[in-house]
């Protein structure tokens, strides 16, 4: 080759990559026509030799009309669009069949197409017959060369019967049409030629169209006779191959780099698509291109940085700041020693900033507002939670401040009918947040101190705390007269309402029990042995656990729980707690420890092995606290009587009898007598690996099984016996061989 020639050969590939370069998303082959007037032209189609995948992508671009028009092939079928997702549109003609006034025929026209490869599409062209005295019939071939033939007709007195706007049957019908129809031929006739009706509708006619493109009005019973073409769809695809085939058959596969392959739904063959996160053209060379999703904020959900990847994209949070950073995800949150500066910062700068902004904005009434949300913040205990979270060293899962406003949107303005929990210590609203995520909001009832108080308090618990088993507390939101918490919405209510409603009773089975105290007993015992400072709960209740929709417990309410300091094994507080839950000892010495949470989820135990309340007043006197009519039950060896019925039924009666022995020894009096609950989540964790045996004969496996017993004891190391109080004795009696160790 001549050098010259060769020169201008690069200068040409040189200036073809510069175009290229600028428009990234080329449709077509280097060198190629990528429209033929307003119809762009994308491979594997193209119009000139080597720009097309093979003949039956071939486009003749007729140069010699303005503007220039498409055709498929050599053909006479013009070509409106063609799209990459197997679609290609082009232009049909109408039958027709004419008539004068007194019944004579003036004209007739057939429509015939013949493609050679690509079938019309069945799911979005119809066959149509138009008219009051018409009978439109189509005959077709397949690609097989199966021949079919149908029709439809539509007769009717007079146009005013037609409904306007709806091919019904009453002056239009329309039929489908089948899959790989390659040819076909509409006629249509008449059986009155149209005398009755002539002056309204003198033609019938008859057409394949895009069902799309063609909605029926009284009009067109005249109007069609204007129209000669119409458009329709043909669904093109690659090969005659099935993906699977193509895949094999390497030389012949098309699909390029960062695409995936899909059978076409009517024609043979198959065809491309680009990968998720990719765009482009899969069919050309370089096949599908990354989208930078980060250029685009409609493309990305990311709060503040976007990183483009191949096929993706991730976010961050900035400096300070944790979380993935998505709109729809965590978002970003500040770091544990940032959130305390935004705590101190709230009060004056924070405050101080949105005031000026506040000003330049909206001037002397925004400044109110903020104001009044300053003194709320004040209110409710701004103050007292930076000082609480102040001197911390380990990080929080630090909590996300909402706005007023965020939470009245999501609870509709605390709508009654939001309502999903009320409570001692307030009420429970469900939100819904404009990214669909639902969450509980807890509402304190009064603006008073000690509610306060509770409220900073289990904001500091729960930022210490991530645990499955607890419910976790989103945010919360300071703005409003009353401090509102934000928690992770637990759907299926509270193990109160599963234990002592008879209908969810009956299907709440021992399994299910038993996992369920042992995930609670695991979240105490968590708690408890929280590395830097252990946490007491203080109000262990069945009305406390929730479930979700798995049935999951999720420990809440930590508006009473304590931080215990390391060096101080128990803390003199005032008695709090719930009445049948709480722990003797605790209420005679106001001495709290974690033994109290022993007691209390001791109660929790006998609750679900009989289904009883804690506490009753239906009951007989010496019967009203449930801890005590479970002991003396159980000194009579009388277990079996008071188990709840579907337990006795279905329960393992090794476990429910091993059960109900780690539940006394969680109701000792005597608070160091009791297990701690660490020993009492393994003892449980352990009886729930045992193998389900069926309780096939009541009486005889329930014998109190001293051996057993004394193991379960070792295992807590406390078997120790003797011992003054009342409580010990009685379980004492059944419990410990004496000297046994
Ligand atoms: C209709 O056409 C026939 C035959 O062409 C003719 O004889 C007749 O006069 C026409 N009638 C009218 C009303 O034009
Ligand atoms: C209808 O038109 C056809 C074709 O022009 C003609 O042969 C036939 O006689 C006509 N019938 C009536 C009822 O006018
Ligand atoms: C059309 O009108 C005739 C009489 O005018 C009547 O017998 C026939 O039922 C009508 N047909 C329809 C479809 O309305
Ligand atoms: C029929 O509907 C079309 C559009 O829906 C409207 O333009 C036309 O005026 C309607 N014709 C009659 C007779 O109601
Ligand atoms: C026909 O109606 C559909 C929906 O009503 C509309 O999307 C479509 O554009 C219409 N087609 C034409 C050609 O007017
Ligand atoms: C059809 O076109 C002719 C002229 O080409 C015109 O006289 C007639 O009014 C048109 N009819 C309709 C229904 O648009
Ligand atoms: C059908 O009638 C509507 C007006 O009602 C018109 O816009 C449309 O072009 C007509 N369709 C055909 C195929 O003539
Ligand atoms: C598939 O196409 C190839 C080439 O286009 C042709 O040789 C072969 O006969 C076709 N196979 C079928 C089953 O149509
Ligand atoms: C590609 O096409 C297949 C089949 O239609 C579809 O399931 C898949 O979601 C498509 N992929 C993309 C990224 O659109
Ligand atoms: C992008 O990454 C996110 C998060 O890792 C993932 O959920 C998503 O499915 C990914 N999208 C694609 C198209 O791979
Ligand atoms: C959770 O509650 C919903 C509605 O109250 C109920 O349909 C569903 O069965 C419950 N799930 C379980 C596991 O109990
Ligand atoms: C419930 O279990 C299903 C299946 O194991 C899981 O997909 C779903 O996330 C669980 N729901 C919750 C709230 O954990």
């Amino acid at each position: 080759m001549d050098p010259k020639e060769n020169l201008v050969l690069l200068a040409a590939a040189l200036l073809w990559m510069v175009i290229s370069a600028e428009t990234s998303q080329a449709t077509h082959l280097p060198g190629c026509q990528d429209k033929c007037g307003d119809v762009s032209i994308p491979y594997p189609f193209g119009t000139s030799e080597g720009c097309y995948f093979n003949d039956h992508f071939r486009i003749t671009c007729d140069t010699k009309i303005t503007p220039p028009l498409p055709y498929l092939w050599s053909s006479k079928v013009e070509v409106l669009s063609i799209s990459l997702d197997g679609h290609l549109r082009i232009l049909t003609f109408v039958g027709a069949d004419c008539y004068n006034k007194s019944g004579a025929r003036e004209s007739r026209k057939k429509s015939i197409a013949i493609l050679p490869a690509f079938p019309f599409s069945n799911t979005r062209n119809k066959f149509f017959g138009i008219g009051c005295d018409t009978i439109a019939l189509i005959s077709g071939v397949d690609l097989h060369g199966q021949t079919y033939s149908t029709g439809c007709l539509s007769l009717c007195n007079d146009t005013a019967s037609v409904t306007n706007g709806s091919c019904n049957g009453i002056g239009c019908c329309q039929i489908p049409i089948p899959g790989n129809l390659l040819r076909y031929s509409a006629t249509v006739t008449s059986f009155k030629n149209h005398t009755d009706i002539w002056e309204s509708n003198p033609c019938g006619f008859s057409f394949l169209a895009e069902e799309e493109s063609f909605n029926f009005t009284i009009a067109n019973l005249t109007s069609i006779k204007n129209t000669t073409r119409l458009p329709s769809s043909i669904d093109w695809a690659i090969g005659n191959q099935t993906c699977e085939e193509a895949k094999k058959d390497l030389t012949g596969y098309v699909c390029k780099a960062n695409s995936g392959c899909y059978d076409s739904s009517n024609a043979p063959g198959y065809l491309c698509n680009c990968s998720a996160g990719y765009i482009g053209n899969p069919y050309l060379p370089d096949g599908c291109q990354d989208v930078d999703e980060c250029k685009d904020s409609n493309l990305n959900r990311c709060l503040k940085k976007c990183q483009n990847t191949n096929g993706n994209y991730t976010c961050s949070c900035p400096k300070g700041y944790h979380g993935d950073g998505r709109k729809d995800g965590e978002g970003c949150s500040a770091d544990q020693l940032l959130a305390v500066k935004i705590f101190v910062g709230v009060g004056t700068s924070v405050i101080v900033l949105v005031a000026v902004s506040g000003l330049l904005y909206f001037g002397q009434q925004k400044r109110k507002l903020i104001k009044l949300k300053e003194k709320y913040f004040q209110q409710n205990g701004g103050l007292m939670l930076q000082q609480r979270l102040a001197g911390r060293e380990e990080p929080t899962s630090a909590a996300k401040i909402y706005t007023a406003e965020e939470l009245e949107k999501a609870t509709n303005n605390f709508d009654e009918s939001n309502i999903i929990g009320r409570g001692g210590y307030g009420i429970v609203y469900k939100g819904i947040f404009a990214d669909n995520t639902v969450v509980a909001i807890k509402k304190s009832r009064t603006v008073d101190n000690s509610q306060i108080e509770q409220f900073i308090n289990e904001v500091v618990v729960l930022s210490q705390i991530n645990h499955r088993n607890v419910v976790k507390l989103l945010g919360c939101c300071l703005e409003t007269e009353v401090p509102l918490l934000v928690y992770e919405c637990v759907s299926n209510g509270t193990l109160s309402s599963y234990i002592h409603d008879r209908n969810k009773a009956a299907t709440f089975t021992w399994e299910t029990r038993l996992r369920i105290a042992a995930e609670t007993a695991g979240v105490l015992s968590y708690l408890h042995s929280a590395a830097s400072m252990p946490i007491i709960h203080r109000d262990v209740k069945s009305n406390n656990i929730l479930l979700d929709e798995n049935q999951t417990a999720k420990v809440s309410d930590f508006g009473s729980s304590r931080l215990v300091p390391l060096d101080q094994a128990q803390i003199s507080t005032m008695v709090q707690g719930t009445l049948g839950y709480l722990d003797p000892e605790y209420m005679l010495t106001s001495q709290l420890t974690e033994k109290s949470d022993v007691y209390s989820f001791g109660v929790v135990l006998v609750e679900l092995l009989t289904g009883k309340k804690p506490l009753s007043f239906e009951r007989p006197e010496e019967e009203r606290s449930l801890a005590m009519l479970f002991l003396s039950a159980l000194k009579e060896d009388r277990l079996f009587p008071i188990l709840e019925d579907c337990i006795a039924k279905e329960g393992n009666a090794e476990q429910v009898d091993k059960v109900a022995r780690l539940g006394k020894t969680c109701l000792r009096v005597k608070g160091e007598e009791r297990p701690t609950m660490k020993e009492v989540a393994m003892e449980l964790e352990r009886l729930r690996m045992m193998g389900k045996h069926p309780w096939t004969n009541v009486e005889s496996n329930y014998e109190p099984t001293e051996y057993l017993l004394g193991k379960q004891i070792d295992a807590f190391g406390h078997g120790k016996s003797g011992e003054s109080s009342a409580g010990y004795q009685v379980l004492g009696a059944v419990l410990l061989p004496s000297g046994g160790r």
